[in-house]
């Protein structure tokens, strides 16, 4: 089979093909590690190196999994993408009831960023320094970070990102901001870009991160390149972050049918195609929120609400290629 990164690495202005994996699939010889050498260009955390598994304290730190993760990206020269040091589905039980002043919350913030940040200085390359802080209506998300930190915690943590990297003689390390279903959202769309411009003024981002948990049905082409081009008009890197499409969001099958099949490929070469046509300077990484159907975080996912199960990925539960791969390929022609 033709494999993604060989394929993507042949073009003209190739771009990093990434996927989220978890520290138990990166065992040497794995069926896992197979696919990932052989596939993939990038990983992405899809857990373990989120604040939560982390930080299990003030200053104190559980870093095997995610060193596992950096390790196994540098020691195999795949590209490490860094989710997510803020994002208040990842609050450790001892920062949400924490019960010091908020300017020492503000503190604990910092010290976290700092640590993290230091510790994969030049390791990793790219951080969502801060993770989904827009509502759907359009706000600011009401979080601990904003309610204990104020309106400025975004910029906050990007100047603190910024500044360990540089101490750290980490240069060239590119900060993104990630959200979810900005094609679709126009008031949220709206909300983000006036957060990542105030960034941008301040020099504080390099990149925007369009997460694309999609279905078959949207968005549009149209919704997806209208977003993803207010980030290449400021400039900024374009990482499609978590790329998944589901294709049983009714519940109306059981398995997955030649037709939904067949449309998941099509989308799937759609978005390839989109992300395919950006001007070199603002290209990145595409990652798939996963690879294996029966591992993706959606079927009965209680976030989305899912009702039920769904195949949303580009292999099957056996480590067989779908359709979707395909459709994955012939975007990259
Ligand atoms: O592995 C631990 C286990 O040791 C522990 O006993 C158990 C206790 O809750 O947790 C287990 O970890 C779970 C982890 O996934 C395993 O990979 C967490 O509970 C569970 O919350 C976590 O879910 C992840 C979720 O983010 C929350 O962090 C999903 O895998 C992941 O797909 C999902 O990804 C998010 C992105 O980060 C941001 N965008 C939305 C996307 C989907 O929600």
């Amino acid at each position: 089979p033709t494999f993604l990164k060989v394929k993507a690495n042949a073009l003209e202005n190739p771009f990093y093909v990434g996927v989220a994996v978890k520290a138990h699939q990166l065992t040497e010889g794995s069926a896992y590690d197979e696919v990932l050498k052989n596939e993939f260009s990038s990983i992405t955390a899809e857990y373990e190196m989120k604040m939560n598994p982390i930080s299990t304290g003030s200053g104190s730190y559980n870093w095997e999994a995610a060193d596992k993760i950096v390790n196994y990206g540098n020691d195999n020269g795949i590209n490490v993408h860094g989710h997510a040091l803020v994002w208040h589905n990842a609050v450790p039980d001892w920062l949400s009831n924490f019960s010091g002043t908020d300017t020492e919350f503000a503190l604990e913030v910092k010290k976290f960023i700092t640590d993290v940040v230091t510790r994969y200085a030049g390791k990793v390359r790219s951080w969502d320094v801060v993770n989904e802080a827009v509502d759907d209506n359009g706000n600011m998300r009401n979080t601990i970070f904003l309610q204990k930190m104020g309106p400025d915690y975004i910029k906050d943590c990007y100047q603190w990102a910024r500044d360990a990297a540089n101490t750290a003689g980490d240069t060239d390390l590119l900060l993104f901001y990630n959200d979810y279903a900005t094609s679709t959202n126009i008031p949220k769309q709206d909300r983000v870009f006036s957060i990542v411009d105030d960034l941008k003024a301040n020099n504080l981002i390099d990149g925007v991160g369009f997460q694309m948990h999609n279905t078959y049905l949207s968005p549009t082409k149209a919704q997806i390149e209208t977003d993803i081009n207010r980030a290449v008009a400021l400039g900024l890197k374009v990482h499609v972050s978590e790329l998944d499409i589901q294709v049983n969001q009714n519940n109306d099958i059981t398995y997955l049918t030649e037709e939904r099949a067949l449309a998941q490929k099509e989308k799937y070469k759609e978005i390839v195609k989109i992300y395919n046509a950006l001007p070199k300077a603002n290209k990145y990484a595409l990652t798939v929120w996963g690879f294996k159907d029966n591992e993706s975080w959606i079927p009965y996912s209680t976030d989305l609400n899912h009702p039920g199960n769904d195949w949303p990925l580009l292999y099957n539960d056996k480590f067989e290629l779908k359709k979707a791969h395909t459709g994955f390929l012939e975007g990259l022609d």
